[in-house]
C-alpha cells in the first residue's frame, strides 16, 4: 500500500522533471520529502512559553508589588497609565468592575480575565509593545503583581510565586462556563426517537453578534439576536408614537404584570440561561410566548414540566438539555423559570 503510493509520487515527481531531485534527497528510499529538520529540544522549549491555568509552564521566581511599580511606571505607564487607566486610546488594564453588562463594558484584568497565568503569559510574550520578549522572567513576576495591585486583587505587601500565582482568585472568574449550548454533545437515539420530519436545523447561531449598538441609543444588547431586533423595534415604535404625542406601551411588556411570584423570580434566569434558545425557537425548542407551542406542553402539568427542565428531555422537535445546559442553576431556579415560561405561554 505505502509502497505503491511511493511509487506513484515518484513517477509524477519524474514526470515534473525531478528525479535527480529524488535521487539526491534519498526520497527514493525514505518515503519521505525529507524537508526542515526535527526540532531540538531547545528549539521547541523557545516556542513552548505558554502558562496555564493551574500555573504549569511559570518560570522559577518570585516579584513584589513594590519592584514592579518601578517598573511599570518605566516600561508601561506612557501607553496603560499610571494607575492602569490607559492614556489615549491604548487599552486600559485597571478598573472597569461592574460594566460588563453595560452596552460599552470596559474589559480590563481585573473586570474581565478569568486567570491570573494569563497576565503572567501576556506581558512576558507580549509587553512591552515594542519591544515583546525583553522582559527577564523576574521583572515579568514584579510587573505582573504590580498590575494584580492596580486591580485592587492584591495588597501592596504582596510576593508573588510561583506556587501562588495560580490560587489567585480572579474576579470575572466564575462568570466563565463551558459553552452550553449543544453542538455535537447530543445523546444518541436508539428508540422512541423523535421523527425526522419534526427535527428543525437551526444552521447558524445568531446572537453571538449584539447588533443594539447600530441603533442610536440602545439599551445592554438581549440574548439572541431575533430578541435584539424585537427589543430594538418596540423602542423604535414608542419613540415614533411619541414624538406624534401618542402613547404605547412597549409589546416586550405585555403580560408582565399578571406574574405569579414564582415567574416573576424566574424571569432573569429565563434570561440568562433559557432565552438563547426559547427566546427564537431555536433548535426546536418551543418559543415562548407562542400558545400553539406550549398549550400542549402544558397540558403535561408543571411537574413534568419542571422534571423535563431540570432532567433533560429529548421529544418530538429537539433536545432539552438538563437545565439548558446550565448544570450550575439550583432546581428552585430551574422551576421558577419554567414558571416564567409557562405564564408567558398562555
Ligand atoms: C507602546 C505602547 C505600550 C506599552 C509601552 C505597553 N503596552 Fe501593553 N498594550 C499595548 C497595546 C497596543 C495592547 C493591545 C495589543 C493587542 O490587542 O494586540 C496592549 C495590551 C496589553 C495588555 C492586555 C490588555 C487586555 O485587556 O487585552 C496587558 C496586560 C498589557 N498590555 C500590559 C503591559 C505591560 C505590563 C507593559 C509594560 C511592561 C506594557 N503593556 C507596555 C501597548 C503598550
Ligand atoms: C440549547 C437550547 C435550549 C436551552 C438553552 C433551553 N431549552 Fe428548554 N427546550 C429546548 C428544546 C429543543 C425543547 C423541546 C424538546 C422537545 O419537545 O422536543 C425544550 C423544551 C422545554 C420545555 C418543555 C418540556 C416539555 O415537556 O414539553 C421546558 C419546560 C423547558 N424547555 C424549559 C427550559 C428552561 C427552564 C430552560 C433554562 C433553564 C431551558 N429550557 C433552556 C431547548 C433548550
Amino acid at each position: 500500500m505505502f509502497k505503491s503510493l511511493d511509487n506513484k509520487l515518484k513517477k509524477s515527481l519524474m514526470a515534473l522533471g525531478l528525479g535527480a531531485a529524488i535521487a539526491a534527497s534519498g526520497l527514493a528510499n525514505a518515503g519521505q520529502f525529507n524537508i526542515g529538520t526535527t526540532a531540538t529540544p531547545e528549539e521547541i522549549a523557545g516556542w513552548d512559553i505558554d502558562i496555564r491555568p493551574d500555573g504549569m509552564g511559570l518560570p522559577e521566581g518570585q516579584g513584589t508589588v513594590e519592584a514592579g511599580e518601578e517598573q511599570y511606571e518605566a516600561l508601561c505607564a506612557t501607553c496603560h497609565g499610571l494607575f492602569g487607566e490607559g492614556e489615549g486610546r491604548w487599552p486600559v488594564l485597571a478598573g472597569g468592575q461592574d460594566t460588563l453588562t453595560e452596552e460599552r463594558p470596559t474589559k480590563t484584568v481585573g473586570s474581565y480575565w478569568p486567570y491570573a497565568s494569563t497576565l503572567y503569559d501576556y506581558i512576558r510574550r507580549a509587553m512591552p509593545f515594542t519591544a515583546p520578549r525583553s522582559l527577564s522572567d523576574q521583572q515579568v513576576y514584579d510587573i505582573t503583581a504590580y498590575v494584580l495591585y492596580l486591580n485592587e486583587i492584591v495588597d501592596e505587601d504582596f510576593v508573588l510565586t510561583k506556587d501562588n500565582l495560580a490560587t489567585i482568585e480572579m474576579p470575572n472568574q466564575d462568570n466563565f462556563f463551558v459553552d452550553p449550548r449543544p453542538d455535537v454533545k447530543n445523546t444518541r437515539c436508539m428508540k422512541n426517537c423523535a421523527d425526522p420530519k419534526k427535527l428543525q436545523i437551526a444552521g447558524t447561531l445568531r446572537g453571538i453578534t449584539p447588533v443594539g449598538h447600530f441603533v442610536e441609543g440602545a439599551d445592554a444588547p438581549a440574548a439572541s439576536h431575533d430578541a435584539q431586533m424585537e427589543q430594538e423595534h418596540n423602542k423604535e415604535k414608542v419613540r415614533k408614537a411619541s414624538l406624534k404625542g401618542e402613547e404605547v406601551t412597549s409589546s416586550n411588556g405585555g403580560g408582565a404584570s399578571a406574574l405569579s411570584e414564582s415567574a416573576t423570580a424566574g424571569q432573569s434566569t429565563y434570561d440568562g440561561a433559557c432565552k438563547v434558545c426559547h427566546g427564537s425557537g431555536l433548535t426546536g425548542s418551543p418559543k415562548i410566548g407562542d400558545i400553539d407551542a406550549w398549550a400542549g406542553r402544558i397540558k403535561q402539568g408543571m411537574p413534568v414540566l419542571v422534571e423535563h427542565a431540570i432532567k433533560g428531555f429529548t421529544g418530538d422537535t429537539g433536545v432539552m438539555p438538563p437545565k439548558g445546559g446550565r448544570v450550575d442553576l439550583s432546581d428552585k431556579q430551574v422551576e421558577d423559570a419554567v414558571a416564567y415560561m409557562v405564564e408567558s405561554s398562555r
